[in-house]
């Protein structure tokens, strides 16, 4: 998707204008003449479109408009116009055309700061999503059409300036959209960290460890979960220093599950070629590590993955085996298909022994149980500090990645103690299995300030109804952490 700055629309294929609600159009516009604005007030009485977000309307471009057709364009309250509202009204042109037959799309948006006239083509980066590689006979219809999209800006310069740190993120969510896509036949941790290897390029230093690496290090228990796999497991180590020298970094860690069958605890067939997204909190933590890198942040920062397959094997772990993790403590494993938060165990005791972070904060579909809690649009955060609980809240109604914080009391923290080990790997029957999920990670932190995100309810949508977001890898966490970290930890 190529997007432009404009400082005029010319002769344009589809010109999009927002309108606010109760059918106004917004600002001048293309310095609308009044025949030319009421023909299209005359087109918005005949419809029902009346300027709700995401919605559209496409009428035939009146005379004193250049153009070949014109997109209304809802954008919801006129007093309520914000980076999201401009984000979904140009996401949504992008989705009512994109079909159409036109290769370019001008939206106009002059009345607008250059700041917000860069959210929408950021927006339409994001709203041009596909994961097409493997369709080999597409039907012509069904490609996209649209391969332009031309902003209309009072200020290009600025425009531009503006949308180059959002280009940066764009890229980090569709390098994380496309890790969460792969098939796992492809994406194993292997060639995972191939890919996240990339980021040496925009500058960051990447290291990797491999199994002989973590079994010195005494990582049994994620090793424990990739021991019935043939792929080998692997810890990707991502850096970057764009802050102050000597100062401690802030850290990210991701379960990376390439594949989790659920291992000897074989999840049902029904829905398990879904697992092969269980591997959207490394892919967030890596477009996160992209969009810093990428946008040159001015903040101390590691990413940590654990990369593993979870497989039924005859090598592989059994329900009631006791494994050694690096921080000492012994994990009596009840079920191998809670593995997400055996990998996260020794990659966060791994990051904090080794970096010493400000703070850590974890991305991972760790469980069912939130989907059951929550639902499908709120990712549960846990955490032992208020500052990153106002700090995540704070970011997410910015960017539209919602969350929740879950409390994680300590009276339940006795019901992952185990008669034979220091700790088991889940609770006693389902009850409060994200609670207890991120009681046990807590275990694994040492004291360290802390944040774990469970998004298994977010990490990937079906039936999409934010245009910016198409149906598929969400590359949730990406802009949700990029924003956080930019409003407080950078500078
Ligand atoms: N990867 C799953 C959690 C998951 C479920 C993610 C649905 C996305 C959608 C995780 O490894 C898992 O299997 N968790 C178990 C834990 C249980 C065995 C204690 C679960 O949630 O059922
Ligand atoms: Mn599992
Ligand atoms: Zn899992």
């Amino acid at each position: 998707m190529k997007i432009e700055f404009v400082a005029s629309s010319g002769a344009a294929e589809i010109l999009a204008l927002l309108v606010h609600e109760g059918r106004a159009l917004a600002g001048t516009g293309p310095a609308l003449d009044q025949a030319a604005s009421g023909a299209l007030v005359k087109a918005m009485k005949n419809s029902r479109f009346n300027g709700a977000a995401s919605s559209s309307l496409n009428v035939a471009a009146p005379a004193g408009i250049d153009a070949n057709a014109v997109l209304l364009v809802g954008a919801g309250a006129a007093d309520k116009l914000d980076d999201l509202a401009v984000e979904t009204a140009a996401a949504a042109a992008y989705q009512a055309t994109k079909l159409s037959g036109a290769e370019v799309l001008t939206i106009d948006v002059s009345h607008l700061s250059p700041e917000l006239a860069a959210r929408a083509g950021f927006a339409v980066r994001l709203a041009a999503y596909r994961f097409a590689k493997y369709l080999t006979k597409q039907k012509a219809d069904k490609i996209p059409s649209v391969t332009t999209v031309r902003v209309v800006t009072s200020d290009v310069k600025a425009a531009e300036a503006a949308f180059q740190p959002l280009s940066a993120v764009a890229d980090a969510v569709l390098f994380a959209r496309d890790l969460v896509s792969e098939p796992a036949n492809i994406l194993y941790p292997a060639e995972f960290v191939r890919r996240v290897k990339e980021l040496e390029a925009l500058g960051a230093k990447v290291e990797i460890l491999g199994e002989a690496e973590m079994q010195k290090l005494g990582m049994g228990s994620l090793l424990g979960v990739g021991q019935g796999s043939v792929r080998e497991s692997q810890l990707a180590v991502i850096q970057w220093n764009g802050g102050k020298e000597g100062e401690a970094p802030i850290a990210f860690v991701g379960k990376g599950v390439c594949f989790d069958t659920g291992g000897i605890s074989l999840k049902p067939a029904d829905g398990m070629e879904e697992m092969k997204w269980d591997m959207g909190g490394a892919a967030a933590v890596a477009g996160l590590m992209h969009a810093l890198v990428g946008r040159k942040a001015k903040v101390n920062v590691v990413g940590v993955l654990g990369l593993v397959e979870n497989m039924p094997d005859g090598n592989a772990q059994r329900p009631g085996d006791v494994v050694t993790s690096m921080s000492g403590q012994t994990i009596e494993v009840l079920n191998t298909d809670a593995e997400g938060r055996l990998v996260l165990a020794d990659a966060l005791w791994y990051t904090q022994d080794r970096f010493k972070p400000k703070f850590m904060i974890d991305l991972a579909t760790l469980t069912g149980a939130i989907i059951i809690s929550l639902g499908l649009e709120y990712a549960g955060v846990f955490t032992n500090s208020d500052e990153l609980a106002a700090n995540i809240a704070d970011a997410g109604p910015k960017v539209g990645e919602k969350s929740w914080r879950m409390p994680i009391p300590a009276e339940y923290d006795r019901h992952i103690d185990s008669p034979i080990a220091d700790v088991k790997n889940m609770g006693n029957g389902r009850a409060g299995g994200s609670i207890t999920a991120a009681l046990f990670l807590q275990r694994f932190t040492n004291g360290v300030p802390w944040a774990h995100i469970d998004i298994a309810s977010t990490a990937w949508v079906k039936d999409s109804k934010n245009p910016t977001v198409p149906d598929g890898a969400v590359g949730y966490g990406v802009r949700l952490l990029d924003r956080m970290v930019a409003d407080h930890y950078e500078g």
